[in-house]
């Protein structure tokens, strides 16, 4: 077969790990006879430096006419970089928000996994690593306080700030639903997490779930406060499977879930909508600091490639094999700088990209 993927490499490191990604996916294509044209597009602070603006509407329609989106990651130093000069919408991550948006992609799954090969790199405590832990971050990604109407403006004479925190219930419940599939896939356990003890929103979170777990009887409901949920990461991550939340309290609790796997190098992502289609990127920023070293760890977007395989393809055995070359490599011991125990010899980014590909 052949496919069209809109290839989004972005800022920062994000050109360096998407070319690994494709390079890996290139091996697949010639193991399992398919073909993958990647469209490449611009969008973030490159946008910003060819067309004035993070986002086009040629980028968002070239994306909607190719199978799926493959991203590296956008953005740049905010204290030292001019493209943070610009008002708020003009800069790169609202260009990221609104190819979201412009996509509905509302469900964005990031699965964090302890690879045993790793757990030395878990900055966990030993008897909670050797336990491992293999969840799905659900993340809400086109509602809530990132779309909410905000302003910044002088009220009685004081400088005053307004985001607005928003959900309806169809928000929630496509989502709960796509949670709940997920769930009867793997463990059959669904934890929400919200503020349901301030926050109106969380209250209607937790309203329409309870309704969408009535239709699921096999799976296992619980509801978490966020700020607990943030402790029990770190505390007893292997009780999580499927974990549903909003947008923001996703954005952080995925961080924290990333660090524990050893790296947020490790974590990758897929953000679909209501049909196959979806983009997919590692759940890490763009990393300004290391951006051009050669020293990123590509794994995150291998990985997140072989969620689109997966996810927009249908293509398990292939999306299979990049995981067990993922695997190969970490038992044969190969580590980017990020998941090196101190004194371990270190390969670069390319080279990892290159050792992956070849275990296809
Ligand atoms: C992420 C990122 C983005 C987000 C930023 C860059 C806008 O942190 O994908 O988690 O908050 O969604
Ligand atoms: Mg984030």
């Amino acid at each position: 077969m052949k496919y069209r993927i809109a290839s989004i490499k972005g800022d920062g490191i994000g050109p360096e790990i998407v070319t690994q990604a494709q390079k890996v996916l290139n091996s697949v294509g010639e193991k399992y006879g398919h073909e993958f044209e990647f469209v490449e597009l611009l969008m973030g602070g490159c946008s910003i430096d060819v067309n004035g603006v993070p986002l086009t509407e040629e980028t968002i329609e070239t994306a909607k006419s190719c199978d799926a989106v493959l991203m590296g990651s956008i953005g740049g130093d905010t204290r030292t970089s001019p493209w943070y000069k610009l008002e708020p919408s003009k800069r790169p991550e609202a260009g990221l928000l609104g190819i979201r948006k412009a996509l509905k992609l509302f469900a964005n799954l990031r699965p964090a996994y302890l690879y045993p090969e790793l757990k030395e790199a878990c900055p966990l405590k030993e008897e909670v690593a050797a336990k491992g832990f293999d969840m799905m971050m659900m993340r809400e990604l086109t509602g809530g306080l990132y779309f909410g109407e905000r302003y910044t403006k002088e009220i009685d004479g004081v400088m005053t700030a307004v985001d607005t925190l928003t959900y309806n219930e169809n928000e929630i419940r496509r989502i709960a639903i796509k949670a709940f599939d997920i769930a009867m896939k793997r463990r059959k356990k669904v934890t929400l997490v919200d503020k349901a003890n301030v926050l109106d929103s969380s209250r209607l979170w937790r309203k329409v779930t309870e309704e969408v777990a009535a239709d699921y009887p096999e799976v296992e409901f619980l509801v978490m406060l966020v700020d607990n949920c943030a402790m029990q990461l770190v505390k007893d991550p292997a009780q999580f499977d499927v974990v549903l939340t909003e947008n923001m309290f996703g954005d952080i609790l995925s961080d924290e879930a990333s660090m524990i796997t050893g790296s947020i190098g490790m974590l990758p992502s897929a953000s679909l909508n209501e049909t196959k289609f979806g983009l997919y990127e590692p759940s890490g920023g763009s990393a300004p600091d290391i951006a051009g070293k050669n020293i990123a760890n590509p794994i995150a977007t291998i990985l997140s490639a072989a969620m689109m395989l997966r996810y927009s393809f249908d293509l398990d055995r292939e999306a299979d094999a990049i995981e067990e070359a993922v695997k190969k490599v970490l038992r044969e011991g190969y580590r980017t700088i990020d998941i090196a125990k101190s004194g371990e010899p270190q390969v670069k980014c390319d080279e990892m990209g290159d050792l992956i590909a070849e275990r296809i």
